[in-house]
C-alpha cells in the first residue's frame, strides 16, 4: 500500500520536498568555543540527511553573540563562520534533503551565568520555577529592536550564502519573538506593542528582512505558537490572526507548537487525554487554521507511530509531519518506516520526580541533547540511557561551560 507519508510535495515557490518528515528543531547546545559548528554537528546532520527526511530544520542558531540561550549555541554573526556553515550544509544537504537553519534569539529565556541581564519587549521576569534560572530582563529600545531585525537578516544571507536551502524564524516557545507577539510579556505603548497588529510588527519585520537579504526563491518558515497556554498570554485567535498575516507575506511554510520554558506543552507536559488520543497535541487547532489559511502547515509534537502520521496526512490536517524527539533516538526514522522496519518510537518522559526539574522540562531536552552529541560522535543512540546519570552529565558538563563562558567576558 502506499503511504502519503512517501509522497512529494511542492512549495509555492517551487521548491520540491521529496516526503513529508521534517526533522524539527532540536538544539545541540555542541557548538566549539567560537560558536562555530563542529565535526559532531557535520557527523550529526550527515546521519540525518542519509536518514531520509525531507527537510531537516537545525536546532537553534542565534544571530547574536552577546545573546546565547544555552551555553554551545552555534551563533551566526559574521563571515568567520561561512566555511563551516559550508561544510553543515554540503553534508546536511545529502541525498536531496532540505536544511533550514532555525533562526533565534532568546530575549528573556536566557540562563543566569550566561548574562547578567536579558533583553524583552518590556521589563517582565518570567514566573514559576524556571524563574530562578533566568537571567531578569530589561525593556528593549526602539533602535535595539531594528538592530535585532536586521540581524536576522544577515545571518539568512548568510546561511543562503554557505548552501542552506531555507530557514526558520523562531517565533514560538517564549523566545524574544513569542514574546512580543504575547499580552502578558508585551506591554510596550509603543509601536511594537498593543494590540496583535502592533505585537505581530516585529515577526513580520524580521520575515520581510530576511526576504530583503536573501535573493531568489529561498524558503523561509516560520514556527509560531498555537498558544501560551498562560494566563492573558497569545491565543488560537491571534495565531490564526498572524497566519493569515503571514500567508499574505508570503511565508512558505507554518509549524504549529505551543507552549514556552513556563508552560512546556511542546514536549506534552499538561496535554489533555483527549488531545493525547490524536497522538499529535496540536492537531485539532491545525484543522481549525486550515479553515483560514492556505498555505503548507507542518505540526509537530507527539507524533509516535507511522499511523498517526498516515491519518494526519489523510485526514489533511496536516501537509507535513514534524517530529523532534524521534529524530534524535531513530535518525534514519523515515527510511525504516519506509521499509516498514519501524511503526512506532517509543518516547517516554524523561522525569525526575524532582518538581523544579519536571515543570521545567530541562531534562527533557538534556536527555535528548545527550543522545544528539553521540550520534555526533559516532556513537549508537541509547534509548534507555538512565534520566539519574544524564542529569550528572548535563550538570557537570553545564557548569563547567558556564564558568568558561563567563572566563571569555
Ligand atoms: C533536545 C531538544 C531541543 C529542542 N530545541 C528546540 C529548538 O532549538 N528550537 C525549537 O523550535 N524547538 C526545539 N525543541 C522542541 C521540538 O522542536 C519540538 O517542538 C518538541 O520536542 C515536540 O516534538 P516531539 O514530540 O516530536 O519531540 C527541542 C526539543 C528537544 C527535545
Amino acid at each position: 500500500m502506499n503511504s502519503p507519508l512517501f509522497n512529494e510535495f511542492t512549495l509555492k515557490n517551487g521548491t520540491v520536498i521529496k516526503n513529508r518528515f521534517i526533522k524539527a528543531a532540536m538544539s545541540e547546545a555542541l557548538a566549539n568555543a567560537q560558536n562555530q559548528p563542529s565535526e559532531k554537528i557535520f557527523k550529526l546532520y550527515e546521519k540525518w540527511a542519509d536518514g531520509g527526511a525531507g527537510v531537516v530544520i537545525s536546532g537553534h542558531v542565534m544571530v547574536d553573540r552577546s545573546a546565547l540561550a544555552e551555553p554551545r549555541n552555534i551563533v551566526v554573526d559574521n563571515e568567520a563562520v561561512l566555511p563551516f556553515l559550508e561544510t553543515w550544509a554540503k553534508r546536511g544537504t545529502k541525498n536531496n534533503t532540505h536544511l533550514w537553519m532555525q533562526l533565534n534569539h532568546p530575549g528573556k529565556q536566557t540562563f543566569k551565568g550566561i548574562v547578567d541581564e536579558s533583553v524583552a519587549p518590556s521589563a517582565i521576569p518570567l514566573e514559576g520555577d524556571i524563574s530562578r534560572f533566568v537571567a531578569p530582563p530589561r525593556e528593549l529600545r526602539h533602535e535595539e529592536i531594528l538592530k535585532i531585525i536586521q540581524r536576522f537578516g544577515y545571518s539568512a544571507k548568510l546561511a543562503q550564502k554557505a548552501g542552506f536551502t531555507g530557514v526558520q524564524i523562531h517565533a514560538a516557545h517564549g523566545y524574544l519573538i513569542s514574546q512580543f507577539l504575547s499580552p502578558r510579556h508585551n506591554q510596550r505603548k509603543d509601536e511594537w506593542g498593543g494590540d496583535i497588529k502592533g505585537r505581530m510588527k516585529f515577526l513580520l519585520e524580521v520575515y520581510r528582512e530576511i526576504r530583503n537579504q536573501t535573493i531568489g526563491d529561498f524558503s523561509i518558515a516560520v514556527k509560531m505558537n498555537s498558544a501560551d497556554f498562560m494566563k492573558a498570554g497569545f491565543t488560537e485567535e491571534e495565531c490564526i490572526y498572524v497566519a493569515e498575516h503571514l500567508e499574505k507575506e508570503g511565508v512558505d511554510l507554518l509549524e504549529i507548537s505551543g507552549g514556552s520554558y513556563e508552560s512546556p506543552q511542546m514536549t506534552g507536559r499538561n496535554v489533555k487525554e483527549s488531545t493525547k488520543k490524536r497522538e499529535a497535541y496540536f492537531l485539532d487547532f491545525a484543522e481549525k487554521l486550515r479553515l483560514s489559511v492556505n498555505f503548507p502547515i507542518m505540526v509537530t509534537g507527539g507524533f509516535r507511530t507511522k499511523t498517526g502520521m498516515e491519518e494526519a496526512i489523510h485526514t489533511n490536517a496536516t501537509d507535513f509531519i514534524g517530529l523532534a524527539r524521534p529524530f534524535a533516538v531513530c535518525p534514519e526514522l523515515p527510511n525504516q518506516m519506509k521499509q516498514n522496519k519501524v511503526q512506532k518510537v517509543e518516547i517516554t518522559p524523561k522525569q525526575t520526580g524532582i518538581r523544579a526539574i519536571d515543570d521545567s522540562s530541562l531534562l527533557e531536552s538534556t536527555w535528548y541533547a545527550q543522545q544528539l552529541e553521540r550520534i555526533g560522535l559516532g556513537k549508537h543512540v541509547r534509548p534507555n540511557y538512565s534520566i539519574w546519570f544524564s542529569l550528572f552529565q548535563a550538570i557537570i558538563k553545564n557548569g563547567k561551560e558556564v564558568f568558561q563562558l563567563r572566563r571569555a567576558r
